[in-house]
Formats: structure tokens, C-alpha cells, sequence
């Protein structure tokens, strides 16, 4: 060896022993501007490891990573690395429906190849990809001798907070999202004192210190999201949380025996996600989740299309009707449907869901299965009569399948349930999994999240786009399956109809947290906002401005119009707002925002220049400007809806006033909003 090389080697050694002596094989990427830095390395007994920097800070640090499998396969430590590998990405993709129309896909790529030190020799890679706005790495094992069925007993994926953050959390819930979100700081972390809770039909949550995602946190001068995309084949990923070290680790819903993921090798977990920003409003703004899903499986999406609706459903939650004529007068009748349907159609919504058309709802919510065959109507309910009124009148039938839980016999079932549809020209669909689910699994699981595909990809083959209640949490699959429009996945606006109420808070952490993932059924728009003809001791706890405001803060290409012909009836004048406001969009502005208590949107309508600006506050009332730099050039009529003088979403909810006047981009606007209210604007170009 030449006495260069010999003193280059001793060079190389030092600055190895004096930086890396816990850690090895540091590998380094940055997002396309730089501001987030990743690093990968292993530890000295060859764990594999990451960190992350944002504007030269560290977000998390470091962080273990990997798997234990089958009996006694343990990848999370002994681990060599073989080689590495470089690339970058950068496309502009556009989608037919969502917050925006074009969606800039820009990231650089470091993929780590692993293998155990030991015979026996098996080999993984962990994928990262860092954007400006976050990060996504995911597992892949390939196919490999020695490893061809995987059982998945632990998912050890760590995130190494600094410091004992602000979080806003909803259990770990096993069966259900439907849960109020909390602020606390990662120590006071207690999700065991959401246990039984006596509204939820269906409830598991075994871990005090587990928290479902995405979550949202806030550190020292940014915000950060962990959530999950691509959820496929898969359990749902919820988080166990040290508040000693602020470490959250991965805890997967298992199947009934412990088991956390069963397949086959190759296979592929979902891409972990952390998004990080400056600005909550960011959050909103992100595309990170639907960039990291396949591009569409549906070739020709022609027949997919963004919808408003009306329902024969607010008032069976209110008690008016019933969904089984054996309770009390069921509202599925078909001059109850003309009804909506000729309301509908005067007001331009072009759907009307209808609920309990079906036998079976005299034996929903006890414990009986095999209830609904999704194709009978009750003999009060004519449903070609109805179809072809409505189609003659331009309101499309949303059909409903209220599956119980019973997913064995929805399963069996779904196609011809489906084709039922398809042959009658029903281009939408409601589906439910309210309860227990049969055969037993939980609704998060593996199993579960496998059988809500399968009802999409059924679905698209009979050109059916659907909405699901009590689903798998959104993970951005709308990208890959455009025709699952929307989904609940939280605690939604029925909630004020028959449990203790959400505060004016909840619709304020919405967008930072449960939106994340992606569209929301939320079902705004209540009018009748106290309803104290149907409950006196329930109601809304917003003011009816703010009910308008939802339709552009909360995204959904699918808005219902929630309340009752006749209560909206009475305010014909704040209906127009839910006739114009559209749910298709341009593109997307967050102007303003603070989880959980405040936050203004701007939406372009796709296709025109008209913009419509939500904005809604928790139970502080507020005012600001807003400046509409955003607008085009040109002259814009502005139909402002907002709280009166004297509102107060408790005291007096239903005050609103509605403004016109003419603004151009040089103006702003001075909003003032209620305590639990909100502003809703529609901008015409002229
Ligand atoms: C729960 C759903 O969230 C709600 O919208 C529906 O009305 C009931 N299940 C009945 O299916
Ligand atoms: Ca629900």
C-alpha cells in the first residue's frame, strides 16, 4: 500500500471512530429545497436507524426501525447493510376530482438494502422518500428461499420526538375513529379514559397509551403529522406512546389470534408518514399521502363525478321517523322521497340518499346476522317509482347498504347487491359497518381493510362510487381508486343528534387531523339548529353560518345538505350558499389557521374563476382580514354569509346576515366571527 492511501485510510478511520462510534453506514438525503434532512444509519449491534431535521433542527431523532416475523425471524437488529440506492422523482399529475387539479409529486429517494448478519440469511429494504413538506418510508420484503408466508408479529417502527409535545389524539381505538379529539402534551397521554364510551357501537380500546393517526403535534417553531398511506393488505397502524422518552412506536390491530399481518412474500407495508411544516395550515396543504399511492387503476373515470346530496336520514337521527317500520313511521316512503326529491331538485342538489328502504332494520342493532339481503324494499317503498321521478326531476337515488357488521354476508352478497344498483342506474352508494363484525375481526384490522378494498374494487367494476361509513381510516387510495369519493372515519355531524354533543372545537381540529387523510363526510349543514321539536336536550353547537362554512373548510367531492326540506325551507336565502358552493375544485388556499380553533379556507371552483372562502372558529368569537390577493384579475361580486351582530352558537345560533358587494384582488376583507360560528363567501367573477 502506498503511503497516500495508508494515510487516507487512517484519515477515513479517524473521522469514522470520532463521529459514528454508536453509529455506521450514515446515509444522508434532503428534500428537493433542502429544508428537511434525512439520515439513516445503523447501530453499533446493527439496528437500523433514522433522523430528521427540519431548517436544521432536529424533528425526530434517532429512531429504530424493523420487523419480528414467523417464529423467530427478527429483523430489527444484527442487521448489514448491503448497498444503497439514489434516485429522484419529480411529476405534476392531474386528477379528476379533489382540493386541487394539479398535484406536484416531487421527492428524492434513498432505499436501504439489509440483510441478517446469520445464516439463516434473509434480506429487506426500508424505502424513504422526502418531500418539502415531510417524509414516507416504507418496508419491502422480497421474494427470497426460506421466506415465502409472513406472519407479522411486530411492526417495531419508531418516531423519537424532542420533547414532550403538544398533541391533539383520539384513541387507538381497535373498532372505531368515532372519538373527540383531546389536546394534551405526549405525557398526559390517557387514552384508557375513553374506554365505554356509551355512544359508540362498537368500541375496543386495549392500549391506555395507544393514539389512532393521523396525529397531529406541535414542536418548537413547527408542526408535524404522522399518519400512514397506502394502507393495503395491511393492519392500520395506531401508536403506542412513551411520554417518559416521547417515543411513539407502531402497534398494529391484530387479527382474533394476535397475529398482526399474514401474507406472502414480496410484500410491501404502508409508506409511514411524517409530514412537518411551519404553519398548520400546511398540513391542510400537503399532498404528501395521495402522492405516495399508485396512480388511478381506473382507466376511463368518465363516469366518476363530485356530488351534492340531500337524505331521508337527518331526521330518522333526530327521531322525526325511523329507519324499520316496527319502530315508528318509517321515512322511507315514497311520497316521503318525492318530497325531498322535489325540493332537491328545485335547489339544484342532484342526489337524495335514502335510508331504511330495504328489509331487515326491524333487527338492526341486536346481534342477529344475515338481516339485510340489500335488494328487498319494504312494501311502502316503490324504488322504480322513486328512480324515475327522480331522474325526470334530475336527482339521482343514492343507494345504502347498512351492513351491520355482517361482513360475511355482505361479502357474499356485494355483487349481486351491486348489479341490483347498476340495473336500475343507482350510480352511488352509502355503505355502513355499524357494530360487531362477523366473521370476529376488528373493524381495523388486516382483514377488515382487505374486505373494504375488495367493496371498491367490486364497486368500480359495476361503475359505482361509493362513501363509506365506519371505514378503515383514509390513507389516500382515492388517488389509486377514484371512485371511493368519500368516507366517514370520525365522529360525524349525527353525533349531535343523539349523543353528548361535539363542542364548537371539533369542527375546528377537523381539518388538521382526521382531513388529513383525506375527504370527509361530514354531513354539514344544519339549519334547524336546536331542533327542539324533535330533542330538547340535543342540538348543534354551531351557528348556522357556520354550518355553511363547513362546505368549503371540510373537503368532500360528495356534500351532503343534511337537514330537512322544511327546516331549510325557512331560510331559503342561506340555502343559496349550498346550491352554489361547488364540490369540485381548482385549486386550494389555507389563508389562515390554529388547530382547534380557528381556520379560514379559499377554494377555486374547477373549471371557472369563482372562489368560495370558508372560515370558522371555535368557541372564541374572532375577526381578521382577509386579503383576496388570491382572486383573479377582474371585477367579483361577494355574497358574504356570516354571523349576525348578536350570534352565539348557543344563544342564539341561527342570527346571520347575508352582504353583497363588489371587490377586486386589491381588497380585503374584515371578518368577524361569533363565538362558534363562521363565515361563508361565494365569489363570483364578472
Ligand atoms: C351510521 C352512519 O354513520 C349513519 O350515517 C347511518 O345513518 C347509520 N349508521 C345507519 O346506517
Ligand atoms: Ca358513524
Amino acid at each position: 500500500m502506498k503511503t497516500r492511501q495508508i494515510l487516507l485510510l487512517i484519515v477515513v478511520s479517524v473521522v469514522l471512530l470520532s463521529s459514528c462510534t454508536t453509529k455506521k453506514n450514515s446515509k444522508q438525503i434532503s428534500s428537493p429545497n433542502g429544508s428537511i434532512v434525512l439520515t439513516t444509519f445503523l447501530s453499533d449491534d446493527g439496528k437500523p436507524g433514522y433522523e430528521v431535521t427540519f431548517d436544521d433542527g432536529v424533528v425526530i431523532d434517532s429512531s429504530f426501525l424493523g420487523y419480528l416475523l414467523n417464529d423467530s425471524i427478527n429483523l430489527t437488529h444484527q442487521l448489514k447493510l448491503d448497498s444503497v440506492s439514489n434516485s429522484t422523482f419529480n411529476e405534476t399529475w392531474e386528477r379528476s376530482w379533489g382540493e386541487s387539479r394539479k398535484v406536484n409529486n416531487h421527492y428524492n429517494q434513498l432505499t436501504l438494502n439489509l440483510s441478517t448478519q446469520t445464516s439463516p440469511f434473509y434480506n429487506f429494504k426500508i424505502v424513504f422518500r422526502v418531500f418539502d413538506d415531510g417524509i414516507g418510508f416504507r418496508y419491502e420484503i422480497p421474494k427470497q428461499a426460506g421466506l415465502d408466508s409472513i406472519n407479522i408479529n411486530k411492526e417495531e417502527t419508531q418516531f423519537h420526538l424532542v420533547g414532550d409535545l403538544t398533541a391533539w389524539w383520539i384513541p387507538g381505538d381497535w373498532e372505531s375513529y368515532e372519538h373527540l379529539w383531546t389536546k394534551s402534551r405526549l405525557s398526559e397521554i390517557d387514552a384508557g379514559a375513553k374506554r365505554n364510551h356509551p355512544n359508540l357501537s362498537c368500541t375496543l380500546i386495549p392500549d391506555s397509551l395507544a393514539v389512532n393517526t393521523p396525529l397531529t403535534m406541535e414542536g418548537n417553531g413547527y408542526y408535524l403529522s404522522i399518519h400512514e398511506a397506502e394502507l393495503v393488505n395491511y393492519a392500520d397502524m395506531t401508536l403506542h406512546v412513551d411520554g417518559q422518552t416521547h417515543t411513539l412506536t407502531s402497534a398494529l390491530v391484530p387479527w382474533p389470534d394476535g397475529i398482526k399481518v399474514k401474507t406472502k412474500t414480496p410484500m410491501q407495508s404502508p409508506w409511514r408518514t411524517i409530514e412537518i411544516v411551519k404553519e398548520p395550515g400546511e398540513l391542510i396543504a400537503s399532498n404528501l399521502i395521495v402522492n405516495l399511492n399508485e396512480p388511478s387503476k381506473i382507466e376511463n373515470t368518465d363516469w366518476i363525478k363530485p356530488s351534492k346530496y340531500m337524505g331521508i336520514w337527518w331526521e330518522m337521527h333526530i327521531g322525526k321517523s325511523s329507519w324499520a317500520p316496527t319502530w315508528n313511521n318509517p321515512g322511507a316512503t315514497t311520497e316521503n322521497a318525492k318530497k325531498y326529491i322535489d325540493f332537491a331538485s328545485k335547489h339544484h342538489i342532484d342526489g337524495l340518499l335514502v335510508e331504511g328502504w330495504n328489509t331487515g332494520w326491524e333487527n338492526w342493532l341486536d346481534t342477529a346476522t344475515q338481516i339485510f339481503d340489500f335488494v328487498t324494499p319494504y312494501p311502502y317503498f316503490d324504488i322504480d317509482e322513486v328512480i324515475r321521478y327522480g331522474k325526470e326531476r334530475g336527482v339521482n337515488l343514492i343507494g345504502h347498504h347498512e351492513t351491520s357488521g355482517d361482513v360475511a354476508t355482505y361479502d357474499r352478497l356485494m355483487d349481486s347487491a351491486y348489479q341490483y344498483y347498476e340495473d336500475k342506474g343507482v350510480k352511488y352508494v352509502k355503505s355502513g359497518y355499524v357494530g360487531d363484525i362477523t366473521p370476529k375481526q376488528y373493524h381495523h384490522s388486516q382483514w377488515m381493510v382487505n374486505h373494504y378494498l375488495r367493496a371498491v374494487t367490486k364497486a368500480a367494476d359495476h361503475h359505482i362510487m361509493l362513501d363509506v361509513h365506519e371505514p378503515i381510516k383514509a390513507t389516500g387510495l382515492r388517488r389509486t381508486w377514484p371512485n371511493l369519493l368519500s368516507r366517514e372515519g370520525l365522529r360525524g355531524q349525527e353525533f349531535n343528534a343523539w349523543s353528548e354533543t361535539n363542542p364548537p372545537s371539533h369542527t375546528a381540529t377537523i381539518p388538521f387531523t382526521r382531513m388529513l387523510g383525506g375527504p370527509v363526510d361530514f354531513t354539514p349543514g344544519i339549519f334547524n339548529i336546536k331542533f327542539n321539536e324533535y330533542k330538547k336536550d340535543k342540538q348543534v353547537n354551531t351557528t348556522l353560518a357556520k354550518q355553511l362554512a363547513l362546505y368549503v373548510v371540510i373537503y368532500s367531492p360528495v356534500q351532503m345538505a343534511a337537514d330537512l326540506p322544511e327546516h331549510y325551507e325557512k331560510h331559503l336565502d342561506a340555502f343559496k350558499f349550498i346550491e352554489d358552493v361547488p364540490v369540485n375544485w381548482e385549486q386550494t388556499k389555507v389563508l389562515n389557521g390554529a388547530v382547534g380553533e380557528y381556520v379560514t379556507i379559499a377554494r377555486q371552483e374547477r373549471g371557472t374563476d369563482n372562489w368560495f372562502i370558508g372560515s370558522i372558529t371555535n368557541e372564541e368569537g374572532r375577526d381578521f382580514d382577509v386579503p383576496l390577493n388570491f382572486l383573479q384579475e377582474g371585477n367579483y361580486k361577494a355574497v358574504i354569509y356570516s354571523d349576525g351582530p348578536d350570534a352565539h352558537w348557543d344563544k342564539n345560533p341561527v342570527s346571520y346576515t347575508i352582504d353583497s358587494l363588489n371587490v377586486t384582488n386589491k381588497d380585503s376583507l374584515h371578518l368577524k366571527l361569533a363565538q362558534g360560528g363562521g363565515a361563508a363567501i361565494a365569489l363570483f367573477h364578472q
